[in-house]
């Protein structure tokens, strides 16, 4: 028995050092990647301004082609760079008042965005134990989203809300947007996966993977609800499941 929980143990450590070589790997990667790519960005709109006597149409296109690729190629490593962050940034515990973060994050939304009108609810003195820095990107993220796919709805509405079950506090982030088909819903956390149409919405892909690792960080579960045209709801919690409670 001694001998099985050592093996098991030894087998367990050499996975996590495995895990956190390939996270400090794809880390190395995306980093080192920004600067050739800053390069191409930058020379293809330089050869655009000035050399634009030596190139034709179809040069001009190309080079236009060669730009946006790199643009997106960025933002692609920016978001494996943001997940991995995520995930090796030091988790730092203490009281956080979500309502105010979530107010806080509206606001800037609200900024950017002045040409929309969304209706916001949000709950008052809602708090949560965990990292401040996280729990904030979290609700950028659910909240973002929830911004960005109600983007067509006609009386825009988000949400930001806490109750309670079996003990424990769920919090959720809910919308009337566009909302998805529940059989993609485990899809929309895998890195880069987008279930709605690359021209309707922009995005990378990362945000919601991002929230799964800061969430299973805090040893909290993540999931959501949804229906096409019937708006999305995701949910969280920060403790692990109880017994027998499966979600
Ligand atoms: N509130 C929502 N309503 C409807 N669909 C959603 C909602 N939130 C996420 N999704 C779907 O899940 C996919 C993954 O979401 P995620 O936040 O990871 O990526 P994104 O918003 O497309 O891009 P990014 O967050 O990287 O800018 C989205 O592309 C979208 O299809
Ligand atoms: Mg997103």
């Amino acid at each position: 028995m001694r001998q099985r929980t050592e093996e098991l143990e030894s087998s367990n450590r050499a996975l996590l050092a495995a895990c956190r070589e390939l996270e400090s790997f794809s880390y190395t990667v995306a980093h080192d990647l920004r600067t050739p790519l800053r390069s191409m960005c930058g020379f293809s709109s330089v050869l655009l301004e000035d050399y634009p006597d030596r190139l034709d149409a179809d040069g001009k296109e190309m080079l236009h082609r060669i730009g946006a690729a790199a643009e997106r190629m960025g933002r692609l490593v920016d978001g494996i760079l943001e997940l991995s962050v995520a995930t090796r940034s030091k988790l730092r515990r203490e009281n956080v008042n979500l309502s105010l973060l979530a107010h806080d994050v509206v606001k800037v939304f609200n900024e950017l965005d002045a040409g929309r009108q969304v209706e916001t609810v949000i709950a008052e003195g809602v708090y949560a134990h965990g990292d401040p820095l996280l729990l904030r990107q979290v609700l950028e993220n659910l909240l973002g989203n929830a911004w960005k796919y109600t983007g067509n709805a006609p009386s825009p509405r988000v949400e930001f809300g806490a109750g309670s079950q079996d003990g424990e506090v769920i919090y959720f982030v809910r919308d009337n947007g566009i909302g998805f088909d529940m059989r993609h819903a485990a899809k929309l956390f895998t890195p880069f996966a987008r279930v709605h149409g690359v021209g309707d919405f922009k995005g990378i892909g990362i945000g919601l993977a991002t929230v799964q690792r800061i969430i299973t960080r805090h040893e909290g579960r993540i999931w959501t609800e949804g229906a096409p045209g019937e708006g999305a709801t995701f949910y969280f919690c920060l403790t692990p499941a109880p017994e027998g409670i499966k979600r």
